[in-house]
């Protein structure tokens, strides 16, 4: 049963894709039902694991001695714009017609014309929408239709909201900001001047249901279809601001996010911009650590570049099952034969990929050159967080608080309600998938599992998962930024 529903889960992250780089879960789960977990019996032995597991978590979380004062975060951001796609298509005064797929969207017409073409084969696409000038008008049009709902989106800009709900954090956000996505922001968030611009980044998100109908056209199942102008985010046209503007906000905790955008400007431009954000990124000083969100890419060459070059100099990274399995696979790692993860992925093998990532492109062994020490693994059953040993502290509160929120605001919540969740992680498990491994157990009351290999330590709390989530966006940027602000970094590490 639960394998249906985290098959579910990936299906939505992947689609999630689509987003300004936030994974998505929301409408996949609304749409996708799910008879056989709404109608799971309690099991009274269950249900107490799930209540003595989050009052663990509310005993043991705390915040670190030495907490982060000023967080400066970049480069993603646009307000996402979730609209009826029919709706939309009537508002402009298009008539329905037959489907026809375009690369690029050039006018009215155009998207007409693709809409119609995934919408008949309920699927999920992207499209770059060429004119700016048409663009502005649809997208305006979108954002006044009746019942059209606008949201933070990009991972720069929903970390900066998790990082502004707590008063004693001074958050820098760089990115497009315009005047509609300012106005959602969270007051608490400084925005630098040079960021904000003229015209909203916005990503219009065109919304079909099952079975509905225009013209001859009827979807087959929910999908969306997605179209932009954004090319802020896809060439990361804030990162230089941003990194220059670090030397007058002076941050102790950098927060990059939005590298994935690139990927859609094909090969060419991809590789000359990312060589400009490497060296720019390497501008930043050595003492500040550099947490970097990833988030879906498709091109191994993209990811590779990303790993060879980016990871070695940033602190931390934070990714999700599909993006640590796709890691491997470009850079040939352990368990790269995987086509993909099959239902909750296997601690063991998760564990084998972590590894290899800190040991091959981290600082695992103190005399490379790399700085990477942390990784924040998230998926729909559990989180691990992986360190070199001697760089952060609080990591068990972190793993615990991270897994907290995605535990209580998929269900749309402040706090974790335990009688609207499951535990769906393992109980026991092994510490590598091959010889020599460890047999692993976790003990609801001490709800971390730590195991250690090499030099790096690793550790597992579950996720209590909202039954019927609700609005899952940008969860995995809300993961990481509370695991942030429970962690603590050692910078006197510098003898190494
Ligand atoms: C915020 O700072 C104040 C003053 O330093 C302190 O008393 C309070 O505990 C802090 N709040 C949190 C959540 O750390
Ligand atoms: C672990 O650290 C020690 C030094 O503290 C080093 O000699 C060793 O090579 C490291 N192991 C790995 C696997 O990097």
């Amino acid at each position: 049963m639960w394998r249906k529903a985290s098959a579910v889960a990936l299906l939505a992250l992947a689609v999630g894709y689509f987003y300004c780089g936030s994974p998505d879960v929301e409408t996949v789960l609304q749409y996708i039902s799910l008879p056989s977990l709404q109608m799971s019996l309690q099991n009274p032995s269950q249900s107490s694991l799930e209540q003595v597991i989050s009052t663990a978590w509310e005993g043991l979380i705390s915040l670190p001695t030495r907490q982060w004062a000023k967080v400066a975060v970049g480069v993603n951001a646009c307000v996402d714009v979730v609209v009826s796609g029919v709706g939309l298509l009537q508002a402009l005064a298009v008539d329905p017609g037959t489907g026809l797929d375009h690369e690029v969207l050039l006018s009215k017409e155009d998207l007409k014309e693709a809409f119609i073409h995934y919408m008949g084969r309920g699927a999920a696409a992207e499209r770059f929408f060429s004119d700016q000038e048409v663009f502005q008008r649809i997208a305006r049009a979108a954002a006044e239709y009746p019942g059209a709902k606008l949201y933070v989106g990009g991972n720069a800009a929903l970390i900066s909201q998790k990082l502004a709900t707590y008063p004693n954090l001074t958050v820098l956000l760089c990115g497009p900001v315009g005047p509609k996505l300012h106005e959602l922001l969270d007051e608490q968030i400084v925005v630098p001047p040079e960021s904000l611009q003229e015209m909203d980044e916005y990503h219009l998100i065109m919304e079909y249901k099952a079975g509905e109908q225009w013209g001859s056209t009827q979807a087959p199942q929910a999908n969306r279809f997605i179209f932009s102008h954004d090319v802020s985010n896809g060439g990361m046209s804030s990162l230089e601001m941003f990194v220059a503007s670090l030397e007058e906000f002076q941050p102790d905790l950098v927060v990059l996010s939005g590298l994935h955008m690139m990927e859609g400007q094909g090969k060419e431009l991809w590789e000359e911009r990312l060589k400009e954000a490497v060296s720019v990124i390497s501008d930043i000083r050595k003492d500040i650590p550099v947490h970097l969100e990833l988030a879906s890419m498709i091109d191994r060459d993209f990811m590779n570049s990303i790993m060879q070059e980016v990871m070695p100099i940033v602190s931390s990274i934070g990714l999700n099952e599909q993006e640590l399995l796709f890691l491997s696979q470009a850079g040939e790692g352990p368990h790269a034969e995987l086509a993909a993860w099959k239902g909750i992925p296997e601690v063991a093998q998760v564990t084998d990929i972590l590894l290899w990532i800190l040991e091959e492109h981290g600082r695992s062994d103190p005399s490379s050159e790399a700085d990477l020490t942390r990784i924040h693994f998230h998926t729909l059953a559990y989180h691990i967080l992986a360190t070199v040993d001697g760089y952060w502290g609080n990591q068990e509160a972190a793993v615990m608080a991270g897994a907290r929120v995605a535990s209580s605001q998929a269900c749309g919540l402040q706090a974790v309600d335990v009688s609207k969740v499951e535990l769906k992680a393992p109980l026991q498990f092994y510490s590598s998938h091959h010889e020599p491994q460890e047999q692993l157990t976790f003990d609801p009351a001490a709800p971390v599992t730590v195991w250690h290999r090499g030099n790096v330590t690793f550790r597992f709390t579950p996720v209590l998962v909202c039954r019927q989530p609700l609005r899952t966006v940008g969860l995995g940027d809300a993961i990481s930024a509370v695991g942030l602000v429970y962690s603590e970094f050692n910078n006197n590490n510098q003898t190494f």
